[in-house]
């Protein structure tokens, strides 16, 4: 086994995946100590499992930084060091064509929300971030500044479906309404791109006739809870 590593995570809300990563972290199936879990939603319920377990937790409240946006950015709010022009240039999130005032609104919007995560997450020395349901979009602005070290990945992500296939927010959904017989869960790490980045670890479930959107879900969680895990243990074991 390698060093043990220090673990920040950031969730949306149930946070099963984050129980898992606990769980493991608990029982030694991983290597790691978990030093925060930050939320984008006040209230999110993986905010409570996180401080049963005693870990320091925060809110960064991305819902109400861009509502306060959608009423003008004055420039002089932005970060210091947000240079759009570069974000721009580096993100690959938005095709071309897309109107520039909705990319300069998105771009602006986030870093202003990251800055404020960045903040807290400056407060603890951290080896890797986990995403763990967290259902936010990570601009270069951020990424680049987690990812200090050139061509060293630091963010894991899992996503609900087998990538490259079902990009994007629902793909468990994407995964039932093309009527898949096979599903599964990817862990990759972030890049620039939405849900582009390297893969480390995939686990496939089959679905039948009879299955539901509910027992699509149903079978892809338990998945998930068993492959973060191994990719953090994947990740530590190579640190
Ligand atoms: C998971 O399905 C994960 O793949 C997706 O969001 C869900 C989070 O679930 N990104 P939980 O909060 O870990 O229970």
């Amino acid at each position: 086994m390698g060093k043990k590593i220090k673990v920040g995570t950031l969730i949306s809300g149930g946070g099963t995946n984050l129980q898992a990563i606990i769980d493991a972290a608990h029982s030694g199936g991983i290597n790691a100590d978990i030093v925060f879990t930050g939320s984008d939603t006040p209230g999110a319920k993986g905010l409570e499992r996180a401080q049963k377990a005693g870990i320091h937790t925060f809110v960064v409240d991305y819902a109400n930084i861009i509502r306060s946006c959608k009423k003008g950015i004055d420039d002089t709010d932005l970060p210091e060091d947000f240079d759009f022009e570069e974000i721009k240039a580096k993100q690959r999130l938005f095709k071309t064509g897309i109107p520039e005032n909705r990319v300069r609104f998105f771009l602006k919007s986030r870093a202003m929300a990251e800055k404020a995560l960045l903040d807290h997450i400056r407060e603890f020395d951290m080896d890797l971030l986990v995403l763990a349901g967290f259902m936010r979009v990570l601009t270069p602005y951020f990424i680049d500044r987690i990812n200090t070290v050139p061509g060293r990945h630091r963010i894991m992500n899992i996503h609900p479906a087998l990538l490259p296939s079902f990009p994007g927010t629902d793909g468990y959904g994407d995964t039932f309404r093309h009527g898949c017989k096979i599903g599964g869960c990817t862990v990759h790490f972030v890049d620039y791109g939405e849900d582009t980045g390297p893969i480390i670890g995939q686990k496939a479930f089959e679905i039948e006739d009879t299955d539901t959107l509910e027992d699509v879900k149903r079978k892809g969680l338990a998945k998930e809870w068993e492959l973060y895990p191994q990719c953090i243990r994947k990740f530590s074991d190579s640190f």
